[in-house]
């Protein structure tokens, strides 16, 4: 490689960042430069305004190319599209096809959602976020049988699982608490609120920890934390009282991460609130794929938490189980 060569090289790979192909398929076209790496390291994949189609994204994908990347000051104008989109889609809601707007406005949500992940300070898009999730709620509490398309369709976009699982995990629990019929529309979309940034404190966690398997125990320390720190991001910018606080804090107390799943019953913290909440988290994340392992069958996940809570909250496990036939059902036809 020459000289010039190597100084573009070393100046691209210092000023580039990367953006999943899915994030960047979804606007249609290329909003600014985007490049690719290959063994000759940074090359221009698209110009801006460049047309993206089908036939590229599946060329991509073949290539097992999952990211593209883009200059770090591109990424306000990136970031820029997509919440003028998540506005407008947030805004005309009921106009028209109103379920095709509500899947294009979760497909919007989980791309968005990866946005503040990458920037948790950004107080516009976590507002912009948050106004978006309880138009989200309201729409669904009008519209209960579309949940399980909804959820379905959350999967199929097939984003990266830490931004998708809040989404999927926040449609699964309003399904729960539905289904009891023990809660009221407030105490839904508080939940719902409350699970969906449950996990926002995972935005200071390095994304590439994501795809290994064998964490270092400082690596597992931070992810474990990601409660409290959610809990940090959110104070004074999205107030939901103390309870909720609480719930966001010990999510996980049950802590899957170092596969020593154990439901602690202290009432206390465990109120069935949270339960349904972990439950709903857990059951997610099991039947979902993870770049370092297979997703399971939801009635073998089903199964698995059977061990876990149903002696000590029948009631609650007679509930999931006669929810999760219903769901499974209506999501499969
Ligand atoms: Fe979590």
């Amino acid at each position: 490689m020459g000289a010039f060569k190597l100084l573009e090289q070393n100046n691209l790979s210092l000023n580039l960042i990367p953006v999943g192909v899915k994030e960047v398929f979804a606007t249609g076209f290329a909003p600014c430069p985007l490049y690719y790496y290959s063994d000759n390291g940074y090359q221009l994949y698209k110009d801006q305004g460049h047309k993206l189609s089908k036939e590229d994204l599946r060329e991509l994908l073949v290539r097992k190319s999952w990211i593209l990347f883009i200059s770090f000051d591109d990424f306000i104008i990136f970031k820029n599209y997509y919440r003028e989109q998540l506005r407008k889609v947030t805004r005309s809601l009921s106009v028209g096809n109103s379920i095709g707007n509500v899947k294009k406005m979760t497909n919007l949500l989980t791309i968005h959602l990866g946005m503040i992940y990458r920037d948790p300070t950004d107080d516009e898009s976590l507002s912009l976020q948050y106004q978006s999730i309880k138009t989200l709620i309201g729409f669904i509490l009008d519209n209960k049988k579309y949940l399980p398309e909804l959820y379905k369709s959350v999967e199929e976009f097939g984003h990266f699982y830490t931004y998708s699982q809040p989404l999927l995990s926040s449609l699964m629990l309003m399904g729960i608490l539905l289904h009891t019929q023990i809660f009221n529309n407030r105490e839904i979309e508080l939940l719902f609120i409350t699970s969906y940034f449950k996990d926002i404190g995972m935005a200071l966690v390095p994304q590439e920890n994501y795809l290994k398997q064998n964490l270092t125990s400082q690596e597992k320390k931070t992810i474990k934390s990601h409660g409290q720190n959610s809990l940090k991001i959110l104070s004074g910018r999205i107030s939901l009282g103390q309870n909720y606080n609480t719930i966001i804090a010990n999510h996980h107390i049950h802590s899957h991460i170092d596969d020593n799943i154990k439901l602690v019953s202290d009432k206390e913290i465990m109120g069935i609130e949270t339960l349904f909440l972990a439950i709903a988290d857990m059951l997610t994340a099991m039947s979902s794929t993870r770049p370092y392992r297979k997703s399971m069958d939801i009635f073998e996940s089903l199964k698995y938490l059977k061990t876990l809570v149903s002696s000590e909250y029948p009631q609650e496990f007679k509930i999931l189980v006669h929810f999760i036939s219903k769901f499974y059902r209506s999501k499969t036809k």
